[in-house]
Order: C-alpha cells, then structure tokens, then sequence
C-alpha cells in the first residue's frame, strides 16, 4: 500500500480536477440573439400583456410546464425570490409557522420572516438529510399554516407522506426543490407534489442562468398570485380584479431576458446532464458501499436521486475522525467539505430572536425558542459525519473517475494509520 499523501507520500490525482464548463456555443448564440433584439426585459409593473414579461421568459415558463408536467410555471430571478413569493401567495400572515428544515441553504427557513411568519424547525432523516414525516407531525401546531420540505442534495423528501400530513391538517405544503430538478417519487416529479415548487437557476445548479428561479403550481389562483407578486402587484390587482388583497404588494422578482434564453438552452440538456450525474454518482456509490463505517447516498425506493451533490457519510464505526478522514482526501486529490451547513437556529437571526425593525418581529409572536440540541440528526451531520462532494462541479470522465475511487479506498486501507491521529 503507497503511502498516504497527508503522510508525505505521492498524491493519487496530482493535478487540480478541471472545473466542469456548462457554457457551450448554443447558450452564447441564445444570448447574442437576445442581445440583437434589444429587449433584455420585457416586462412592465402595470397593466397590459407585457405584465407576465417578454418573449423569453414567456417561452421559458412553457418549456419548464411541458418538461416538468406541471400546469403552471411562474419565473422569478432567484430561489430565494420564488420562496419569498410563495410565502406571500399562500397568504402567510404574522404569527403564522411554517415547519421547515434546519439542514439547508439559509434561504428555506428565512423566507417566511418576511411575511411575518415563525419557522418551526424539525429534524431530518439521517439517510437522505431530507425532513422527518414523524418530526413534522410532532411539531404541528394550531398554528402551523405550512411545510417547507427541501429536497436535499437532489433526493426527494418524503413527498407523498408529507402531502398527506399537510392536506389532513389543513395546511399547504411548499417544495424547496432549488436542487433536484427531474429527482422523482414514485413517479411523480419534485417539485410537483406540494402545492408550489421552487427550483434555483443559480450558478452551481444543474440549469443555471447566473441567477434566477422557477416556481410551479397545479393552482392557477397561488400561479396568479406568484405572478403579482413577482412584479409589482400593487398596481395591477385593479386590472386582474383580484378580491383577496392578502400579501398583493408586489417586489421586482422578474428574470430578464438573458437569463429565460440561456435556462431554455439549458432545458434542452436537462434529462442527459441528469445521466451524467448518475453515471459519476453510481461509480462512486458502488465503489464504497461495501467499506466499513462509511455510508454512500441512499436513493430511497421508488425514487430518482438527480446527484446535485454526492454525500458520504463517515460513521463511528469508520474509527477515524471526519476531520482527518477528510484531509486525507484532500491530499490525495479528492476535493470535499465536512458537514455542509450549520443547523439553521444557529444563526444569529434564531439566537438573537431579531429579523425585521428593532424589536425582535416576528418573533414577538411566539413562545418558540431555538437552542442546539432542538434537532439531534442535523447536528450530528453537521458536526460529525457529513462530507459533502460535487462531482459534478467538475469535469470527470471515467478515468478521473477511477481515480477518484483510488483516492477513497487508499484513504480508507490506510484507517489505522489515520485512527492514531488527532485533529
Ligand atoms: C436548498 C436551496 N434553497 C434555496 C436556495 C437559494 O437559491 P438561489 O441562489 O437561486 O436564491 C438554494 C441555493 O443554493 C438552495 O440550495
């Protein structure tokens, strides 16, 4: 066995990976058509057709309907954005909470603040880092106006259970799908299954336009409601002669057209550079499914995991710290992070109880408190066991590949050298 590279030895993959370029000639030929048209916005925020945006976004938005099977799409300039919309659509009020993750980007569990509402935080499964239906029944409340169900790292939440759990009390279920685009379960695509879905077009995602967003809904009144409050709604709930004013002042969310041209191009590519993501991820999961104390990826049954990430997870039982067990990746070449995000109540915003004005609002409005200890799992993954790989972010053909796989298992024969040391 050669000896390892955190211990003086030669690397297995002695160059960098190279990045993995998403920009090819079709997205440049989309964007110098838009530019040539001179309209790189085509919306107004007043009455009149040019409200529901220019020729792009419009096309993009019935693209995104045809290959995601979903009735309606309304396209906003970011996740964060189609969040933030989707809290105002579904009327989130002050005092209102929404159950949300704490093992996710920050923006899930901010979103309902600026409505008003409280996020309530439930734990998450350990294998597939997604929120826990028994978590969320314990913490409904009469209060409790939503769930927010992340489908992490691309695998699917418990849709289907968390659908049932939301229709028998009342409430809506809103999925943060920025990461899983074309992951499924039992059939039904991500992002389909609650009453509004969100997806990111962000740099890192596997559709991205610099920045942008997609929400989808089977409603056509939340639909109607998203596309008011994406631009300006204030000024057009005359012409659309809405009677419910509830949260119908609006924000600027809208995409230009630049970014709707270069998510069509994108679109096109979605189901292959899906493949190519379970090609990589299947590689890497069979090669280490087999090695004591680590864990690859679950794909639950019935499900399509899209890979946005490849998460191993590091067990006791491995006997080496993740810490260590990670830098020794690291030297050999194999690039990773240890425990993704911290639980999301551990923010500043949580811990001081403040979001917006001076005095604590919303947080005035309720006897929630947010302490560690609230949701074990997360924080064990957090703290201890989680290493987080993009693959993806890189260009691995299937030598890198088996490099790759090198990597983990030189790493991983070498366990009892690496148990005698400390971080
Ligand atoms: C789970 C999740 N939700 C929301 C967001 C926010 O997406 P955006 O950057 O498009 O606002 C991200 C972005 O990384 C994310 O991963």
């Amino acid at each position: 066995m050669s000896e390892l590279a955190l211990l003086g030895g030669k690397p297995v993959l002695t160059e960098p990976l190279s990045p993995y370029r998403s920009m090819g000639q079709r997205e440049r030929a989309a964007v110098i058509e838009v530019m040539e048209s001179d309209c790189l916005s085509g919306f107004y925020g007043s009455p009149g057709p040019e409200f529901f945006g220019g020729p792009k976004v419009r096309e993009l938005e019935q693209a995104w309907c045809k290959t995601f099977e979903v009735p309606f799409s309304v396209s906003v300039n970011s996740a964060t954005s189609g969040l933030i919309a989707a809290m105002g659509a579904i009327g989130i009020s002050p005092g209102d909470e929404v159950i949300v993750p704490p093992y996710t980007m920050s923006a899930t569990a901010v979103a309902p603040l600026f409505y008003g509402g409280i996020p309530v935080f439930s734990d998450i499964e350990p294998d597939t880092f997604c929120l826990d239906p028994s978590a969320v029944q314990s913490a409904l409340s009469p209060t409790t106006k939503a769930i927010i169900a992340v489908n992490l790292f691309g695998h699917p939440a418990q849709l289907h259970r968390l659908k049932k759990i939301s229709e028998d009390a009342g409430i809506y279920l809103i999925e943060d799908n920025a990461q899983a685009p074309l992951a499924s379960e039992h059939g039904r695509r991500c992002g389909t299954i609650g009453d509004i879905g969100i997806y990111s077009l962000n740099y890192h995602k596997h559709i991205h336009s610099g920045e942008g967003g997609m929400c989808v809904t089977g409603n056509e009144h939340l639909a109607q409601r998203l596309q008011l409050i994406r631009n300006h709604a204030e000024n057009a709930v005359d012409w659309l002669d809405i009677a419910d004013l509830n949260n119908l002042i609006g924000h600027n969310f809208r995409m230009t057209e630049v970014s709707a041209a270069i998510a069509l191009t994108q679109l096109f590519d979605i189901e292959e550079h899906v493949r190519r993501r379970e090609h990589i991820a299947k590689r890497l999961s069979s090669e280490t499914t087999s090695l004591h104390g680590l864990s690859p990826p679950l794909v639950r049954n019935g499900c399509r995991h899209n890979f946005y990430c490849w998460v191993l997870r590091c067990e006791d039982t491995l006997g080496v710290e993740r810490h260590i067990f990670s830098q020794a990746l690291l030297a050999e070449g194999f690039p990773n992070t240890e425990g993704y995000v911290k639980p999301l109540y551990y923010l500043p915003v949580f811990q001081k109880r403040i979001a917006l004005g001076r005095n604590g609002f919303p947080f005035t409005l309720t006897k929630r408190t947010y302490s560690k200890g609230m949701c074990p799992t997360a924080e064990c993954m957090y703290e201890q066991e989680v290493l987080f790989f993009e693959p993806c972010a890189y260009d691995v053909d299937d030598e890198t590949l088996d490099l790759l796989v090198k990597c983990i298992h030189k790493v991983h024969e070498s366990r009892d050298d690496l148990a005698k040391l400390k971080s």
